[in-house]
C-alpha cells in the first residue's frame, strides 16, 4: 500500500468543487466476468491505495458498477465516482427522460451510494441533446441531490455543443497521443468555461502492443494505424509513459482515465504519472506530428 507521502496530488475538477487526481481508474476491465471477484476487489482496492481517487464506470462495463458497490462502498468518501446514463434500464426506452431518471436510481443502487459525483450522458448524438428531455432529466437529478455534476461523454459536434450549452459541469472525451483533435477546440473551451475534463482512452488502447484489437473495437484498430503513422516509437520513450504523461498533463485535462486488468500495471501507471509532465520538446514534437499527419482524424467514441 502506498503512503500518503506519494499519494497522487489532487487538481480542481473545473469549477465543480470536486478535486480529482491526474490519473483515474477506467473501471471497464474491473467489470470483466473473466476476472474473479477477488481479482476485481484487488484491482479496485489497489487504485485507491495508489491515490487513484477517481473511478469511472458505466452500465455497459459488465459487472463494473455492482463490483464497485460491493468492494468500495466502505471507502466511498475517499474517491470521486463517475458513471454514465442513457440506456440499459429494463422496461424503459433508451435515451428518454424516464431512462435517465430511472438510470440514476439504478446506478445509486448498484454502486451502493446515495450520490453520483459525475453522471454522464454516455455518447448520445447531437439530436438527442437538442431534443431537451434527456438533458433536463439529468439536470433534475442534480437539483434533487442525486448527482453532483451533470456531464456529457462523446466526440465531434455533440461534444462541441455540450461544452458550449451551459447544461453540463464536465465532459469526457478521447485524448491521447493518437487522438488530439479535441484538445485545441472543445476541450480548451471547456477548461476556459470551468468544466471538468476527463480524458478517456488515454493510453490510446495500448496501440503499440502487438496484440490484435478486440474484434469490433474500431477505436483500438484506428489507434494502431495512427501510432504507426505518427512514428511515435522513435521518440525514445517507453510507450505507456509517453502516452500517459502526454494525456495526464495535456492543457485542459483534469484527469486521464486509464484501463487495465492488473494491479501491477495500475501501480506502474501511478508511478508514471508521479514523474510529472513530459519535456516540453517531446510534447511539441507529438503535437507537431499530429498537426502534420493526423489533423483530419476524428475523435474516437
Ligand atoms: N465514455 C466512453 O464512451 C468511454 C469509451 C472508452 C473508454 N472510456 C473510459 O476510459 C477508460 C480507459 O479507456 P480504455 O480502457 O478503453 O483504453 P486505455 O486506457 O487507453 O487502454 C487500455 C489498454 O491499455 C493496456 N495497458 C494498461 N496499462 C498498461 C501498461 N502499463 N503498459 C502497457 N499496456 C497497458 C491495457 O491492457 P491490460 O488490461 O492488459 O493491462 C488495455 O488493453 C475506460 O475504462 C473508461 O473509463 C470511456
Amino acid at each position: 500500500m502506498s503512503s500518503r507521502r506519494d499519494a497522487l496530488p489532487l487538481r480542481p475538477f473545473g469549477a465543480t468543487g470536486l478535486e480529482v487526481p491526474p490519473l483515474g481508474l477506467g473501471a471497464g476491465p474491473a467489470g470483466d466476468p473473466g476476472l474473479s471477484e477477488a481479482e476485481a476487489e484487488r484491482l479496485l482496492g489497489t487504485a485507491l491505495d495508489e491515490g487513484i481517487a477517481l473511478v469511472d464506470t458505466a452500465p455497459s462495463y459488465g459487472l463494473s458498477e455492482e463490483r464497485i458497490g460491493r468492494h468500495l462502498a466502505r471507502r466511498r468518501g475517499g474517491f470521486v465516482l463517475s458513471t454514465k446514463l442513457g440506456y440499459g434500464v429494463p422496461g424503459v426506452p433508451d435515451w428518454t427522460g424516464p431512462c435517465i431518471t430511472a438510470g440514476v436510481e439504478r446506478a445509486l443502487r448498484l454502486l451502493s451510494t446515495d450520490v453520483l459525483d459525475v453522471a454522464h450522458l454516455h455518447s448520445c448524438p447531437l439530436d438527442v441533446l437538442l431534443r431537451g428531455d434527456v438533458v433536463e432529466a439529468l439536470s433534475r437529478a442534480v437539483c434533487a441531490g442525486k448527482a453532483r455534476v451533470a456531464a456529457y461523454s462523446g466526440e465531434g459536434d455533440a461534444l462541441a455543443w455540450a461544452v458550449d450549452s451551459g447544461a453540463f459541469g464536465a465532459v469526457q472525451a478521447s485524448v491521447s497521443v493518437c487522438d488530439q483533435g479535441s484538445l485545441d477546440g472543445p476541450l480548451a473551451r471547456a477548461a476556459a468555461r470551468g468544466l471538468g475534463v476527463l480524458a478517456k482512452r488515454s493510453l490510446a488502447n495500448a496501440a503499440w502492443s502487438g496484440a490484435p484489437p478486440t474484434p469490433g473495437d474500431a477505436a483500438a484498430a484506428a489507434y494502431r494505424e495512427r501510432w504507426s503513422a505518427l512514428s511515435l516509437a522513435d521518440l525514445g520513450l517507453e510507450p505507456a509513459e509517453l502516452a500517459l504523461r502526454f494525456t495526464a498533463f495535456a492543457p485542459g485535462v483534469s484527469s486521464a482515465l486509464a484501463g487495465t486488468r492488473t494491479p501491477e500495471r495500475l501501480r506502474t501507471l501511478a508511478a508514471i504519472v508521479r514523474k510529472g509532465p513530459l519535456a516540453d520538446e517531446i510534447v511539441a514534437e507529438v503535437r507537431r506530428r499530429w498537426r502534420e499527419r493526423g489533423a483530419g482524424w476524428p475523435g474516437m467514441i
